[in-house]
């Protein structure tokens, strides 16, 4: 009797358990200013840019892709006025925020911002000061976000030692989300603690979606780390939970040392890319994209546009994907199966070869209970039928992706 009450009680909550704002009920698209205006990590960001930024996002496929965020990382904030309220750079932001706001949301663009959950933020936009965190200033930061227009928020996890003992992130994210959610707002939720206890297991909460590790470089040692991180998380992610973010898509490189304005220097091959991508979408994760798209390259325009791509990230019939197998024949962990179940019965697939050299890699129809199948190449114009099982080339770091249904 009691248990079966507890079974209800459970059941009755669980609902309210997730960050229940009305937001985030599909994997976040956008850009962020990370890379803006060169190296990534150098955290430059200035009104012109980002306003360039949506000029170039609402004519050149992104938004009618369905990019819909324009968001600042580590690069507006300054200093505190005489009531503590946060004041953005004014080199960077001549009349602040809000006229950027208006005009980005004037192109169909929403306007996000970066805040850190302790005294002061990761790397202060590269100047020689400190840029004050949110800490002891939660209700007034979201009050004031709020008033700007802003409906995504990131809160990083820097410089949480106060007097010599360390935030815990439970408290924090749950006191700034009940912050933003006091402001009457919907405002998107990112919590950025790189995976500290395990995120995925109790974000959902607090927060519309959870960084699960290490910052995400332009080069295949982090990107194939990342992967890895995320490879069994897929259930967690999915409308009502929230988004596993293994971090921002590096496409097209950025990279360049000394920043170059509009120079693309690529970190990884065109191969890699593509997987980063196939691999973002099948994960449900957010496609927030970090190089300068206001002069896309073919392989940004090939992998960001990829439309069949992006409607699988943004499938909500299931959960996220995840790693199902691998093809034993090439090795322990080389040869690697990765699914989502999308609309209709159907599956999203990633046949991915994380080796250094190429292998044939062959999936199995029996692992989904299937014979007849019918797949389309999500990269190439090419449809096909297999009975049984398929066998693919695939190279070094690269993947095979399919759309793929039961025909018989
Ligand atoms: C605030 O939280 C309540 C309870 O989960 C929810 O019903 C409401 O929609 C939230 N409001 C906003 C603006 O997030
Ligand atoms: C650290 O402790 C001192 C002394 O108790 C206090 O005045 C100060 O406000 C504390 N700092 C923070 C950030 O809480
Ligand atoms: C765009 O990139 C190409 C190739 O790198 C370069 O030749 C061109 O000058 C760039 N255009 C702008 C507007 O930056
Ligand atoms: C897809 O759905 C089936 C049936 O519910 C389930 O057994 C399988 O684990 C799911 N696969 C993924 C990748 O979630
Ligand atoms: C894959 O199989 C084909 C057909 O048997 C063969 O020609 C090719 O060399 C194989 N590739 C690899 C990397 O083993
Ligand atoms: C695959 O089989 C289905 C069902 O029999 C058929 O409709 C489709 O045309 C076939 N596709 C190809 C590429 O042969």
């Amino acid at each position: 009797m009691w248990l079966s009450f507890l079974f209800l009680a459970i059941a009755a909550t669980g609902a309210v358990l997730a960050n229940n704002n009305g937001v985030g009920l599909k994997p976040p698209m956008g850009w962020n200013t990370w890379c803006s205006l060169g190296r990534c990590g150098r955290d430059y960001c200035d009104a012109k840019e980002l306003m360039a930024i949506a000029d170039a996002m609402a004519t050149n496929g992104m938004k009618e892709a369905g990019y819909e965020y324009i968001n600042m990382d580590d690069c507006w904030g300054d200093h505190r006025d005489d009531k503590g309220n946060i004041v953005p750079d004014k080199d960077r932001f001549p009349d602040g925020l809000v006229p950027v706001v208006k005009y980005v949301n004037s192109k169909g663009f929403k306007f996000g911002l970066y805040t850190d959950a302790g005294l002061y933020t990761c790397s202060s936009g590269g100047r020689k000061y400190k840029i004050p965190g949110s800490y002891g200033h939660y209700e007034q930061d979201a009050n004031t976000y709020a008033s700007w227009g802003i409906e995504y928020v990131k809160m990083d996890w820097c410089n949480t030692k106060i007097n010599g003992t360390e935030l815990d992130p439970h408290k924090q994210y749950q006191e700034m989300s009940d912050a933003l959610n006091k402001t009457g707002k919907p405002i998107f939720f990112n919590s950025c603690e790189w995976g500290v206890d395990n995120p995925w297991e109790w974000m959902h909460q607090y927060a519309n979606s959870w960084r699960t590790g290490p910052d995400h470089h332009d080069d295949w040692k982090t990107t194939s780390k990342i992967i890895e991180v995320n490879a069994d998380l897929g259930d967690y992610a999915g409308t009502g939970k929230g988004w596993n973010d293994p971090d921002f898509l590096m496409t097209g490189g950025e990279g360049c040392d000394p920043p170059v304005d509009s120079v693309h220097c690529p970190g990884m091959t065109d191969t890699e890319y593509r997987t980063e991508f196939t691999l973002w979408c099948l994960m449900s994760a957010p496609l927030l994209v970090v190089t300068d798209v206001r002069n896309m390259t073919s392989i940004m325009k090939e992998v960001l546009l990829n439309k069949d791509l992006i409607e699988i990230n943004q499938d909500t019939t299931g959960p996220g994907g995840k790693r199902i197998g691998f093809d034993k024949t090439c090795g322990e962990n080389a040869c690697q199966i990765w699914a989502k179940n999308i609309t209709n019965g159907e599956k999203a697939i990633a046949l991915y070869n994380a080796d250094s050299v190429s292998h044939n890699i062959t999936l199995d129809f029996s692992l989904f209970g299937w014979k007849v199948v019918s797949m389309q190449n999500l990269w190439k114009n090419e449809n096909l039928n297999a009975t049984n099982s398929y066998t693919v080339e695939v190279e070094s770091h690269g993947v095979q992706a399919y759309r793929a249904a039961s025909v018989g």
